[in-house]
């Protein structure tokens, strides 16, 4: 009899073993999935970026892609310099992508968006209470990015107290947060970028010089456009197919007139105005041809 008053609970204590077996498989399930969706979507990322294929056939830009694939498997620091929109942020990635960091990280920081208050706490992170604002503790850019790249875009706007800090970043490859004594060891590759004369900023004092020996590690520099010759074409070929691809636009093409406009052209806004200029001509285009009138340039 008590063995039979007994049974119900035997049973009913079965059945919840048995529900939580099951909701640990749902969830070691769901675990699995989530897991192997974000390595597919890490696969995506990566080949996005290891293939957004920096285009070019010039001379000066076949040596760029040289230095990218000399460098990409090591952990030098690289400073990438070159004028404004000509593929500083597109090289950063594409050595990140191509190197075994490609799973880890890629941080990006703008020296030159950040207030100046903030870019300590931003790059090392902080403590709780390490400051008025600070109501919790905040990991650091550079903590983000172990094992994998930060990239520390427009280093030229960075103040030389800050540039100090950094130094000491790279020296000792560990960082400490605001408020507390306790150092953390790192291991994260710096690249960095500047559209500034760095040797110039120098000499006027504005840009430490050992930081400057340091970051030059390893130089690669873009040429304006305008240097690169044909490059205009096939570039304003590709940015055109992918722009009526896009908005399924029929097949645009450029005409003689329109190639020669463009190859003349100074290009002060280098890649990043050319799409631009691409892409608006091709709205503007009437008969799927591009002419001279359609290309309006920045600088009119
Ligand atoms: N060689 C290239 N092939 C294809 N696309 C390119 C190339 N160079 C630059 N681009 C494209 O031009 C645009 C500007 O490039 P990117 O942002 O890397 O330039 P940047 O030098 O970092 O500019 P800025 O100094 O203004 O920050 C992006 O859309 C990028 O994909
Ligand atoms: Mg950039």
């Amino acid at each position: 009899m008590r063995h039979t008053e007994r049974e119900p609970d035997y049973i009913i204590k079965n059945d919840n073993a048995l529900i939580n077996l099951e909701n640990s498989v749902k969830s070691l399930c769901k675990h699995v999935m989530l897991r192997q969706e974000n390595e597919h979507l890490k696969d995506l990322v990566i080949d996005r970026n290891k293939y957004e294929t920096i285009l070019g056939n010039s001379t000066p830009v076949m040596k760029v892609l040289r230095l990218i694939q000399k460098v990409e498997k090591s952990n030098i620091m690289v400073l990438v310099t070159g004028q404004s929109g000509t593929g500083k942020e597109l090289v950063a990635k594409s050595i990140h992508y191509n190197s075994p960091r490609a799973r880890k990280p890629f941080v990006t920081v703008n020296m030159g968006a950040i207030p100046e208050d903030l870019i300590e706490s931003e790059l090392f992170g902080h403590e709780k209470g390490a400051f008025t604002d600070a109501r919790d503790r905040r990991i650091g850019k550079f903590e983000e990015a172990n094992e994998g790249t930060i990239f520390l875009d427009e280093i030229g706007e960075m103040d030389l107290m800050l540039q100090t800090k950094l130094l000491r970043v790279l020296q000792e490859k560990e960082v400490t947060r605001i408020g507390s004594n306790k150092s953390i060891k790192l291991d994260v590759r710096v690249i960095a970028a500047t559209n500034k004369n760095l040797a110039q900023e120098v000499k006027e004092g504005k840009f430490r010089e050992d930081l400057f020996y340091r970051l030059q590690g390893f130089l690669i520099h873009l040429p304006p456009l305008f240097e690169r010759g044909d490059d205009v074409v096939l570039l304003s070929k590709s940015f055109l197919t992918d722009f009526c691809k896009e908005n399924r636009m029929g097949n645009i093409t450029l005409s003689k007139e329109a190639v020669k406009f463009l190859m003349d052209y100074k290009w002060p806004g280098n890649v990043r105005e050319l799409k631009a200029v691409i892409e608006r001509a091709a709205i503007m285009s009437e008969n799927l041809t591009i002419q001279p009138e359609d290309l309006i340039f920045a600088n009119g």
